[in-house]
């Protein structure tokens, strides 16, 4: 009789779940062979699902013909084997698995679907040391793994308790159009082409943002959305060309509001999900501060070091650095704990490295059997050098790196970016989480090569009140009411107050030097809304891919997405982007220039 998938084959036991207390049970196990091992004429094999493993041992003094059959049996077949459950003999646990006390024993089994040779070894421990393209070949492969369906777990778990904080809080989930407009994130389009409207393109949505801006138009009061978004940008570690966004809009509300409000929502989440404890309320620091103390508008606070303001030290007197301090420059010290122990060589190592981003050198101080030691010394007096270690704490066996620039911005960046890999080199970067808001962002920024200024954030931010007499007179001092939540170094979301008036939304287009045509034809429809009567509101997107990338320490968010796209935004197992045949592009009235 043939032998097929049944209810009597069904599993009354998932792999992970038989335990001592089982033993003497009857059941059936359904699963994938995940390794095998003959010994003394025993087969044992490790019966894998998502929930763990079992041994099962086919013994031919217990059935030989069973015994027999399982000869042919290898790796990711997938099997249904019945039997009795035994406690393992004396020696022969295994407690690291919590199934290790237990062994079925064979009685009978169905190959359900033999497995060809699988192109790497399913594996926790080695497979994550596959060629990535060759991984995400076979996604399926890679994903039957308990680590890689553990973050896909997390990372459910996390949307759930999501929509489920954002419900109780009175948030309404909409969805909004993938066929859309051009959105302003900053990044490139990707572009559908309308076959109804011919020459005319839809864009994928780089956001909802104008979207959940209207449905605060309309009354909804507050928004939310588990939201794909499509960027084409350059590929990095943390960004996928596309990605999804927690996305939030809300009405009547303040930073104050948006900032409690999601900063409880991360606690929460970190605690219910990752089981951890986050303080509230997050650190606070503006823009120019962050950028002062850590040279960068996302900084990672599991490094104790901040830099500090040096200029005092060497304002006057005949020091090198004397006539850039009169000229308005800026001169930024970072204390190395311990760093004194750095050789001559490490030391110029990280010159060098300084030089690589762009200084035109960087000085050291090292504090070394009691004195201080560096080629400035002998250009500084007995109180400059007191006002030095008072400045920077220094202590005996730290070190000092001195950046000097006229612009203070790079010499800020460049400094902090010594921070951060002179930290990582020392092994000096504290373990957990580290949140904090930066706000007070810059409204616009120069952009040398379009010869205007871009919103840093996007055009819909609103300035803040104090600067709006410099909207067009001064732009690049007018400060934004926008904010990010930043964590370990990685900017996790990123939102604003918006701006609510049309006057004061005209006035943003035009220091972006928008025509008004171009105002009229990209966003009529918004400043019409926005005449309409419209709310004060306010909202932040956080990136889902790389929050559940932090929460589980993985490199790269590409760990947290099940079929994630290459470097090179392909996507190895299904080859897109493919060509199309020419009747389809005739009918999109499209035709290809340069074939690949
Ligand atoms: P922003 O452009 O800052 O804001 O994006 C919000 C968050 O989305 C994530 N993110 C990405 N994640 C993976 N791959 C990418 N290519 C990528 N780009 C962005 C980041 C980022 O912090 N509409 C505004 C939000 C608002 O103002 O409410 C927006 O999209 O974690």
């Amino acid at each position: 009789m043939a032998r097929y998938y049944d209810a009597s084959w069904q599993r009354t036991m998932k792999c992970g779940e038989p335990r001592k207390e089982d033993a003497g049970k009857d059941i059936v196990l359904n699963g994938w062979l995940r390794a095998r091992r003959d010994l003394g004429g025993i087969i044992f094999i490790e019966l894998w699902d998502k929930t763990g493993v079992t041994q099962v041992v086919f013994n031919p003094e217990i059935n030989a013909e069973i015994h027999e059959q399982a000869n042919s049996l290898r790796n990711e077949y997938v099997l249904s084997v019945k039997g009795r459950l035994r406690i393992r003999p004396e020696g022969t646990e295994n407690p690291e698995l919590p199934t290790g006390a237990v062994e079925l024993l064979a009685e009978d089994f169905i190959i359900m679907s033999p497995a060809r040779l699988s192109p790497f070894e399913i594996d926790d421990d080695t497979t994550d040391n596959v060629n990535e393209d060759l991984r995400m070949k076979y996604r399926y492969l890679d994903l039957r793994r308990e680590k890689m369906q553990h973050n896909l777990k997390i990372r459910h778990d996390v949307t759930l308790y999501t929509r489920n904080y954002f419900a109780k809080n009175g948030f309404t989930e909409v969805e909004t159009p993938m066929l859309t407009k051009s959105t302003p994130e900053g990044a490139r389009d990707y572009l559908v082409p309308s076959r109804v409207n011919k020459g005319c393109f839809y864009a994928l949505p780089q956001s909802p943002q104008i979207f959940k801006q209207l449905l605060m138009v309309s009354g909804l009061d507050r928004y939310m959305q588990i939201s794909k978004c499509f960027r084409d940008e350059d590929l990095r570690a943390d960004r996928q060309p596309e990605f999804t966004q927690l996305d939030f809009e809300m009405s009547f509300i303040t930073e104050e509001d948006i900032m409690t409000m999601f900063e409880n929502y991360l606690a929460g989440l970190w605690k219910d999900v990752a089981g951890v404890e986050v303080k509230t309320p997050f650190l606070r620091l503006t823009w120019k501060e962050a950028m002062d103390k850590y040279g960068s508008d996302k900084p990672d606070l599991r490094i104790a070091s901040a830099m500090v303001a040096l200029e005092k030290v060497f304002e006057g007197g005949e020091n090198p650095f004397a006539g850039l301090v009169a000229n308005g420059g800026t001169i930024k010290g970072l204390l190395v704990k311990g760093g004194a122990s750095m050789s001559r060589k490490d030391i110029s190592v990280w010159e060098a490295r300084a030089k690589d981003l762009g200084a035109a050198g960087m000085a050291n101080f090292l504090a070394k059997d009691g004195e201080l030691k560096g080629p400035l010394m002998k250009f500084l007096s007995e109180d400059k050098i007191a006002l030095l270690k008072e400045l920077t704490g220094i202590e005996d066996g730290d070190a000092l790196f001195i950046m000097a620039d006229l612009n203070w911005k790079k010499a800020c960046e460049i400094l902090g970016q010594i921070r951060l890999e002179v930290s990582a080199s020392l092994g000096q970067v504290e373990d957990g989480f580290k949140f904090l808001w930066v706000t007070e962002f810059p409204l616009f920024e120069w952009s040398e090569e379009e010869g205007r200024y871009t919103a840093v954030h996007h055009p819909f931010t609103s300035p803040m009140y104090e600067d709006l007499d410099y909207m067009l007179t001064e732009p690049g001092r007018v400060r934004s009411r926008a904010y990010d939540v930043v964590l370990n170094g990685t900017e996790l979301g990123g939102g604003s107050i918006r701006i609510h008036e049309p006057q004061v939304q005209e006035l943003a287009f035009k220091a972006l030097n928008f025509t008004q045509e171009a105002i009229k034809d990209r966003f009529g429809f918004l400043m019409d809304a926005l005449s309409f009567g419209t709310p004060p509101h306010g909202g932040i997107a956080l990136g889902l891919d790389r929050l559940v990338m932090l929460m589980l320490r993985a490199k790269s968010i590409r760990d947290t997405m099940a079929f994630p796209k290459n470097q090179k935004a392909q996507c190895p197992m299904t080859d897109a982007p493919g060509t199309v045949d020419n009747a389809q592009l005739a009918e999109l009235s499209i035709k290809v220039e340069e074939e690949l």
